[in-house]
């Protein structure tokens, strides 16, 4: 989507008018540039008992010069940030061919700065397909043309709606390039092309930097988490280090992981054949770590932060690691694997204890990691562990102020008890049957670095978001039409910028 800011001017082939609750005639300045048929219809519209600006209200008039959009928003004083970014979002999913290319959308009286911004930044976030591997036909009749929105408001709102249109636009294509990556097919997308495109992204850009660990160098680290997990695959694992604004370092920084296993068969303790295919989506925590970069470095933000990205891919092989295998990790600390399709957090378990070298403000992971996490939350929430009750806090509120809900979730001792229980290692992958997404988190706890010595000995803040039921598959995310959500890029934008 292209979009430019400009006072109350002409309209393109389709005005969209979003209204507050409460009016009977047109707010000033609504019906300029339209023909005088269109204008007496939106008149007829408002004074009517159609049309009463309830929320989620539309009504589409008809004119051969252009189409108007009637939304009704509810209430000014009520519309939140999120409602105004869904309703945003709604418009833009009804949109059809006959409404053309060139929207304008006109904000007039009641409107302000954060909620325009909000609503654009739901147009763009819903914008969005994954259509490369399909054919095109000449006489394909659908338009690739963009979208050219142009977002219109009085002369006293356009210097904070341009800052936060621009600003809605870089993160937009952070998330879009988050969808992109999560929706690759696991034949196209492997750890060393998601490295590649991590490469090509940073080249040129000055204040970015991506190092990646390939295959020898994972076994020279004694990275055995990555190792194991992928040494089965032709595929090899690697492990991609973001940084950005290295020369703005002052103290400690902001580190991101993500869980990226590229596809997750299960390994030798194989998933069943149903929705495997879905497994393509197991890398959205890296997915998400990319399109925070991206989003970041395209807001200018100017702060010093890390990303830590652990690829690899988990299929059966003769050279697979197995169920009893144990496996050194690059902590030092031993695992009993007893089932191989718990992978996440082996590889998460190398990427937290790497984190450490960087000296960590604090730490968060995200990683589709537990089905467990998807029959507590749904779709509807992540799950959310730490350490650290304000990070917590943080977190959370960030989440739900961005409409990404983050749901805090218990890291009790008894979950670690049970990670530890292993005869013959340090830790187990695997815990007790019940609460699954709770062991898993008390599992990646072993492997949070600590910070000072002896007695003040402490491990880093650290929060852990387990995104498995909101990677992908969510239908009440107005902002997504189906396939990965590029979830929490928005979250840790918010976050990182201290919003
Ligand atoms: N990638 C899966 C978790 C997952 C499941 C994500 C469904 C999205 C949807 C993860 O690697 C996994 O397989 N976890 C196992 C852990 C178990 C073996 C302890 C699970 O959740 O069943
Ligand atoms: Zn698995
Ligand atoms: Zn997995």
């Amino acid at each position: 989507m292209e979009h430019q800011v400009t006072t109350i001017e002409t309209v393109a082939d389709t005005l969209i008018l979003p209204l507050f609750k409460g009016i009977n005639k047109p707010p000033n300045r609504a019906l300029i540039g339209l023909s005088r048929g269109a204008q007496s219809q939106v008149r007829g519209a408002i004074a009517s008992e159609d049309f009463d600006g309830k929320s989620g209200k539309t009504i589409s008039l008809w004119d051969s010069e252009c189409k108007v959009i009637l939304l009704g928003m509810g209430k000014s004083e009520d519309l939140k940030e999120n409602n105004s970014r869904d309703a945003g979002a709604n418009i833009v999913a009804s949109l059809g061919k006959t409404h053309g290319k060139n929207l304008t959308v006109r904000f007039t009286s009641g409107w302000k700065a954060n909620q325009m911004s909000a609503f654009a930044e739901g147009m763009m976030l819903r914008d969005y397909k994954f259509d490369k591997y399909m054919s095109k036909d000449d006489d394909d009749d659908d338009d690739d043309t963009p979208y050219s929105v142009t977002f219109q408001a009085s002369a006293r709102h356009q210097e904070r709606l341009t800052v936060g249109c621009d600003r809605s636009a870089a993160i937009a294509t952070g998330v879009h390039i988050a969808r992109d990556l999560g929706n690759e097919p696991a034949n196209k997308l492997y750890p060393m092309e998601y490295a590649a495109r991590a490469q090509a992204f940073a080249k040129g850009k000055g204040n970015l930097s991506v190092t990646v660990l390939d295959w020898d160098d994972l076994l020279e680290n004694k990275m055995g988490g990555h190792v194991n997990v992928g040494k089965g695959s032709e595929h090899k694992p690697c492990m991609v280090i973001w940084e950005l604004n290295a020369k703005a370092k002052d103290g400690p920084c902001p580190i991101i992981i993500g869980k990226g296993i590229t596809f997750d068969t299960g390994g030798i303790s194989l998933k069943p054949g149903a929705a495997m295919d879905e497994m393509k989506f197991d890398m959205h925590g890296s997915a998400t770590v990319f399109g925070l970069l991206v989003a970041l470095h395209g807001v200018g933000h100017k702060g010093h932060m890390m990303g830590i990205s652990c690829m690899a891919e988990n299929t059966p092989s003769s050279t697979a690691y197995r169920p009893g295998d144990v496996i050194d990790t690059y902590s030092g600390k031993t695992v009993e694997v007893l089932n191989t399709d718990a992978e996440g957090r082996l590889v998460l378990a190398d990427g937290l204890w790497k984190a450490g070298e960087f000296n960590p403000e604090y730490i968060i992971d995200l990683a589709t990691l537990t089905g467990a996490c998807v029959v507590a939350l749904g779709h509807e929430a992540s799950g959310l562990w730490s350490n650290d009750d304000d990070l917590l806090e943080r977190v959370r509120k960030v989440a739900s102020d961005s409409g990404e809900l983050a749901w805090p979730m218990p890291l009790l001792p008894a979950f670690e008890k049970q990670v530890k229980g292993s005869k013959i290692a340090d830790v187990k992958n695997l815990g007790d049957r019940y609460g699954g997404a709770n062991s898993a988190a008390a599992f990646l706890k072993q492997f949070v670095p600590e910070q000072g010595e002896g007695d003040d000995k402490k491990q880093y803040p650290w929060a852990h978001i387990d995104i498995a039921g909101t990677g992908w598959g969510t239908s009440t995310n107005a902002t997504v039409a189906h396939g990965a959500t590029g979830v929490h890029v928005r979250t840790l934008v918010r976050l990182i910028n201290n919003e």
